[in-house]
């Protein structure tokens, strides 16, 4: 496996893949859920690329960036394992070099739901993953449905940039008690951890409504914000039923929705989502 810290070195190595390049970005600490989406990169192409960077640019300033977790010498062993060819673990002055200031903003799918609540995520992930395409050139990149929103802006950049990437949206991977993977769930204490199933639960919940034959999208919400009320060390920020290609909230009669979710349990904040409806996230 080839790790290259700067650009120029990055290039180097890239040029060496031939054939089709799958790539993965993260932002490190891996668990299961990245090495899904590694492996289906691997499946789909000849080679396979990982980045690993915690991009300031998407935090704010109350944020966690300086205590995001990080390891990145198990990192790059999982990696490995996973047949991965190539990693690209950039220092900050290799992706904002001095007097950076070129920013890829996408309209108005940002400003709704994790963007309402931070304001500038959206602008930091979309500018970063520009950068990561153009440094990679892959062929696919493989994205989360874990963080539906982002999953569609990014394949609004490829769509209105004609970038020549096809974007693949994987499923999300949890835990056996139903909590979504994240690097975010080690700030949990373990009090936290058991009552963080909740966001889970109250998806199952909805899902389980709509199997039943239930369309209406207010009552679908209620459902939802209901069973997290139930849950004292949880804090709803938002639940949405929206549209699941514009992220448009619904109301009443609807047949595919995108329930999504943000809940500090304790200090942390965790997001989670399902589909209804359909099987896959697409613009
Ligand atoms: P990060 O949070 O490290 O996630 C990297 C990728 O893994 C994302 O596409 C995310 O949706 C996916 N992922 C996370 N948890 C998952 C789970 N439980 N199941 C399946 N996939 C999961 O998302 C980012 O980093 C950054 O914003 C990035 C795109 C790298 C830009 O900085």
């Amino acid at each position: 496996m080839d790790i290259a810290v700067s650009l120029p070195e990055l290039r180097d190595r890239r040029k060496a893949l031939s054939g089709t390049l799958g790539l993965v970005p993260t932002m490190g600490f891996l668990h299961e859920g990245h090495l899904s989406l590694v492996r289906i990169a691997r499946q789909r192409c000849d080679h396979v690329a990982a980045s690993i960077y915690v991009n300031p640019t998407q935090f704010s300033p109350s944020e966690d960036l300086s205590s995001y977790p990080r390891d990145l010498e198990r990192d790059l062993s999982l990696l490995d394992a996973e047949g991965v060819d190539l990693v690209w673990t950039p220092r900050d002055e290799d992706m904002y070099p001095e007097g950076f200031q070129t920013w890829v903003e996408v309209g108005e799918i940002t400003k709704l739901l994790e963007g309402s609540y931070r304001p500038t995520h959206f602008r930091g992930v979309t500018t970063v993953v520009t950068k990561l395409f153009l440094a990679f050139m892959p062929d696919v990149a493989v994205f989360g449905q874990k963080d539906a929103q982002q999953a569609l802006v990014v394949q609004r950049i490829v769509r209105d940039l004609h970038f020549p990437i096809e974007i693949i949206v994987a499923p999300i991977m949890r835990d056996s008690d139903g909590l979504a993977l994240s690097s975010r769930n080690t700030y949990l204490s373990k009090e936290e951890r058991h009552a963080a199933c909740v966001l889970h639960r109250s998806l199952l919940e909805a899902e389980a409504a709509f199997h039943k034959g239930e369309r209406n999208a207010d009552v679908l919400r209620e459902r939802v914000l209901s069973i997290l009320s139930d849950e004292p060390l949880a804090k709803t920020q938002y639940v949405s039923v929206a549209d699941p290609h514009t992220l448009e909230e619904r109301h009443g009669k609807t047949d595919r929705v995108l329930i999504s979710m943000a809940v500090y349990v304790g200090r942390t904040r965790l997001i989670d989502n399902m589909l209804l409806g359909m099987d896959t996230l697409a613009i």
